[in-house]
């Protein structure tokens, strides 16, 4: 239908057609089962005395223009207008009443034309926008405009949003302006369907039924990015295949950027480091060696034949097993450059991953990346990003920020966030990790004085960087509602938001989810969003509070097995991060230790490395503390992780029953399958805090403290069989 609706319009943009259509849309859409499939672009009608205000400025569209995008902000804001309005909303060709909503570019819209925004709009740049109430041709009219069309998506979305959460727009007056340039999702979905760390189904892309058929769905996937501003997304996993660059899958990978690219969706490929050998039959991957280097100049050609707006080359290399430049004893930043070369000529990026940890015996893996990486600064091509993820060791629910964070000041840098929940949880527990990531980017790094927050290494304002951006690794796939558990669909919102805006604050982002996709009770979003704001805490609590890190069961990564010690890499067990002993518990990264604290600037070094003044939440990340030392709340350390983990547990219980008396105010399908997620939660936040209690017990050889609760098993019995999910 959505196909029908557009081909219309470009013949006749005010067809009663397309209106009777865009309405019998929306009437589907609202027939549908509460499935969560809509995610937050949910177009209900709107509360009665709303509609009726907002009736009055929304009369008519008047977007006019031939392209994909156009034919993207129609279709959405047809949709969008007649389902939150109640009754379908005409186009126009021009302007024939006061409350019409114009849309478009200088360039696509002769009423914008008429304007002359053009410089205000160019210092917006390509995805900035301007939204706002004026009087034209004596009409009281609302302007949604940009220097591109997808930047007018961008605005359109915008513009549905404040609809959505009930702002008023009689007196608009928006200028909005991404502060990072890529913001990207980055999947780490295999060419056999799977998806590396995937909770939520299968992959998205039909390997085998592409390039012919795509699925519909990949037109919803890019439209949710497009609303909140991401726009790239990386199709396949950081441990790459190099199939993804033979000519039979870039003709595949061709039709999903054919089907993104309206949104303004690139399509970025992760690029195994090898694929010379395996793919070109040379012997070798040797980044100065000129054929190497000649077979991937050929290799981009070729993609940029295909798809001319692809974004560029995600390499992981020398880390976990992947190869690299390493291999050939060159640096990363030889065989970054080597690939940002041929990809320099298309405007292509090298985006390559910090996450290294090829290291010496007993050094320590949270200091390795910067160890391998900071002597670098200064050496890489003016095309290339270095991924950083948000800390040191690897996507824990709580890490201090990363010290290649200011580490770097000559090195275009990008953060990489986990929104698939691999250590926390999978998409079985309700966890809002804008939280976490507010914690990352506002952690003051004083590489230039104080003030030198994350968020301003990332946006250039601290160093100047040309090229900024963000990574999440994405937690969709194949499952109805996307993303598995419901709530699942705020942190893949979220990450849009904050990439867009690192300033909006978590208990923005949490409500205005909440009021797009769950509910327009004010009672229950604001017991929800309290929910969402303290989940993250909560779930440090019962997993790895005080600093602890890596504690979970190996391989998957699902429940706790601290007691683990039998992986061949000493950093890849539990045993490694806690270090517990009859002293006491906690790894030692001062100077009496590994002295990684040592990577960060003054004062913040100091400030972690003295037991004193270190943030107690990441005390056992830095310190080896005594099972007798006196917290700040008087407690000793063991009474206090004990604290802490029935807390974790009392808090599943807490929201619970708050989710349950919410009942009435949220749909019955995704109310009892969020309630199914929560049980699930309360088991595992138990057995989380007994199996650790009882073997950290083992060390600290003290009872448990008074509040909290004996174990349910024996340690024994947690150490036998992992926690199912
Ligand atoms: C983690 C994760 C791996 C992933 C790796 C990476 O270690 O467990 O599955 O490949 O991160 O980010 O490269």
């Amino acid at each position: 239908m959505q196909k029908m609706i557009s081909k219309r319009r470009r013949n006749h943009p005010a067809p009663i057609a397309v209106v009777a259509l865009a309405v019998l849309f929306c009437t589907a859409a609202m027939t549908q089962a509460e499935d969560g499939y809509r995610l937050w672009l949910r177009y209900d009608p709107l509360p009665s005395k709303v509609i009726e205000f907002y009736r009055e400025h929304v009369t008519e569209l008047v977007v006019p223009g031939n392209s994909a995008t156009l034919d993207a902000v129609r279709a959405e804001l047809s949709n969008g207008c007649a389902g939150l309005l109640g009754n379908a909303v005409s186009m126009a060709n021009d302007v024939d009443h006061d409350g019409a909503v114009i849309v478009g570019t200088p360039k696509s819209s002769p009423q914008i034309a008429r304007l002359k925004w053009e410089h205000q709009l160019a210092l917006l740049g390509p995805d900035g926008f301007e939204i706002h109430s004026l009087v034209m041709a004596r009409r009281q009219v609302i302007v949604i405009a940009s220097s591109t069309e997808v930047g007018a998506l961008y605005g359109a979305f915008h513009f549905l949003r404040l609809l959505q959460t009930l702002q008023p727009i009689d007196k608009l007056n928006i200028h909005e302006k991404p502060r990072l340039q890529l913001r990207m999702l980055d999947h780490w979905d295999n060419l056999d369907g799977s998806i590396e760390r995937g909770y939520a189904g299968r992959s998205l892309w039909d390997w085998s039924a592409l390039p012919e058929k795509v699925d519909p769905r990949l037109r919803d996937y890019a439209r949710a990015n497009a609303s909140v501003g991401i726009n790239g997304s990386t199709l396949n996993n950081v441990n790459a295949d190099s199939q993804i660059l033979s000519a039979g899958y870039l003709r595949k990978v061709a039709a999903i950027a054919n089907t993104f690219r309206p949104y303004g969706v690139r399509v970025y490929l992760s690029a195994r480091f090898s694929s010379p050998i395996e793919l070109g039959g040379l012997q070798t991957a040797d980044p100065i060696d000129r054929e190497v280097a000649a077979w991937w100049k050929k290799k981009a050609d070729e993609i940029y034949r295909l798809i001319p707006d692809f974004g560029g080359f995600l390499v992981k290399a020398n880390s976990e097993g992947q190869p690299g430049p390493r291999t050939y004893n060159r640096s990363h930043a030889e065989g970054a450059n080597m690939l940002a070369a041929a990809l320099a000529p298309h405007n292509g990026v090298v985006i390559w991953r910090a996450f290294v940890y090829d290291m010496k015996p007993d050094s320590d893996r949270a200091a390795a990346a910067y160890d391998n990486l900071a002597p670098l600064d200064g050496k890489f091509a003016p095309n290339v990003l270095l991924q950083v993820k948000n800390g040191p060791v690897d996507f824990q629910p709580r890490e201090p920020f990363h010290p290649l964070f200011g580490g770097m000041p000559k090195t275009q840098v990008m953060l990489e966030a986990q929104i698939t929940q691999e250590y926390l949880g999978f998409s079985n527990h309700f966890v809002f990790l804008p939280q976490m990531w507010r914690e990352i980017l506002d952690s003051d790094t004083y590489a230039k004085g104080r003030g030198s927050t994350v968020s301003k290494v990332l946006d250039g304002s601290l160093y100047g960087q040309r090229l900024t951006g963000i990574a999440g690794v994405a937690n969709t796939g194949s499952d109805r509602n996307w993303t598995g558990h419901h709530f699942g669909q705020a942190n893949w919102y979220g990450f849009g938001r904050l990439a867009w805006n690192h300033d909006l604050t978590s208990r923005q982002v949490a409500e205005e989810w909440t009021k797009m996709t769950l509910t327009r009770d004010a009672e229950a979003i604001r017991t929800i969003a309290g929910l969402m704001l303290e989940s993250h805490q909560a779930v440090v609590d019962y997993m790895t509070p005080l600093g602890l890190h890596h504690i979970m069961w190996g391989g998957h990564h699902y429940g706790p097995a601290p007691w683990w010690n039998t992986e061949p890499q000493p950093y890849w067990n539990p045993v490694y991060y806690h270090r517990a002993d009859e002293r006491g518990l906690g790894f030692d990264r001062t100077q009496t230790g590994s002295n990684a604290v040592s990577q960060y600037h003054a004062p913040v070094r100091d400030h972690f490395a003295n037991l004193q003044t270190c943030p107690e939440e990441l005390l056992l990340w830095f310190h080896h503390v005594s099972w007798d030392y006196r917290m700040r709340s008087g407690q000793t350390l063991w009474n206090e992780l004990a604290l802490h983990y029935q807390r974790g547990v009392d808090w599943t219980r807490k929201t619970r029953r708050e989710w349950e008396a919410l009942a009435g105010a949220i749909d019955t399908e995704r109310h009892e399958a969020v309630a199914k997620k929560l049980a699930i939660q309360e088991r595992d936040a138990i057995w989380w805090r007994d199996s650790c209690l009882l073997y950290f017990q083992t060390f600290s050889k003290q009872p448990l403290p008074k509040g909290v609760e004996q174990p349910q098993k024996s340690l024994d019995e947690y150490k036998a069989k992992s926690l199912v999910w």
